[in-house]
């Protein structure tokens, strides 16, 4: 099943013009903890390229969307979004790149409780001029291009457009999280373990339906799980304990 990784894609290409992600000798360290959590030589996505990321628990993989997303920084080496190199933006401008050009599906889907299903895929709008400018693009209101979208992630029922989050079961939640990273088009998305809750065919019937919202905005996908039993429907799959050196090397854990 493991046949496909293919990690020497991934450390040794040479750099390409249209690389939207670009890591180069990037080392980080979380605070207190004398070793790096994550050690990568060399790491690139291409525009609208399908990635998926494969490693077990506690390997780094949210530490390392942490870091592509500019929510920490690493002590050594280059991160390159969309060319723009995120050492030269302060905290502030970092939140505001994150903002316009990524979109982010987390493990636990962060909704808000307090907001309806609408309300929630909303919300990058009211962040990023940019993302709202983008999704008018396709609608008459911000409320109408989530609307639509929720309704080719099968979530359009009138019924439950207006329902709390909190009402809504776990693979409804997940299409809401997706929903919501895909408004307004960001160039990134990014998704943390987002199938890990569920059955194997509601997994593969999820992950159809981001990809088909990706292809039609040419959206890179990073997505990263512990369970490989998605990666051939990816472009490109690739062991994580081949690419982070902090992990020891290849061979040693792959066993977990
Ligand atoms: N906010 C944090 N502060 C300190 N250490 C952290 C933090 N987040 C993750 N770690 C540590 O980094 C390592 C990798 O964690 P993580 O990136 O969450 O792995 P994964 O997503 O592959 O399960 C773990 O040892 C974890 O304890
Ligand atoms: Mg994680």
């Amino acid at each position: 099943m493991h046949n496909s990784l293919s990690a020497a894609t991934s450390g040794s290409a040479l750099p390409r013009t249209d690389a939207i992600v670009e890591l180069s000798d990037v080392r980080f360290s979380w605070a207190g903890n004398g070793q790096p959590t994550v050690e990568i030589d060399a790491f690139q996505v291409q525009a609208a390229e399908r990635v998926f990321v494969q490693g077990p628990s506690g390997s780094g993989k949210s530490t390392l969307l942490s870091l592509l997303s500019g929510v920490i920084t690493p002590q050594r080496g280059s991160i390159r979004v969309l060319m723009q190199d995120m050492r030269a933006l302060d905290s502030a401008e970092r939140d505001r790149f994150r903002a316009d050009h990524i979109g982010i599906i987390f493990q636990m889907f962060n909704l808000i409780p307090y907001l309806s299903v609408v309300e929630n895929v909303t919300l990058p709008c009211g962040f990023s001029a940019r993302r709202r400018a983008r999704a008018l693009r396709n609608a008459v209101s911000v409320e109408a291009e989530a609307v639509r979208l929720l309704n080719d992630l099968d979530m359009g029922e009138p019924g439950l457009l207006r329902r709390p989050v909190t009402e809504l079961s776990v693979g409804q939640q997940q299409r809401v999280a997706a929903a919501r990273a895909l408004i307004g088009a960001p160039a990134l998305i990014i998704a943390d373990e987002p199938t890990s809750s569920l059955d194997a065919d509601r997994r593969v019937a999820f992950l159809e339906l981001l990809f088909r919202e990706c292809a039609r905005e040419q959206t890179a996908l990073i997505f990263v799980s512990h369970d490989a039993s998605l990666e051939n429907r990816f472009d490109r799959a690739i062991e994580f304990a081949a690419i982070n050196r902090a992990l020891g090397g290849p061979p040693v854990l792959r066993a977990a």
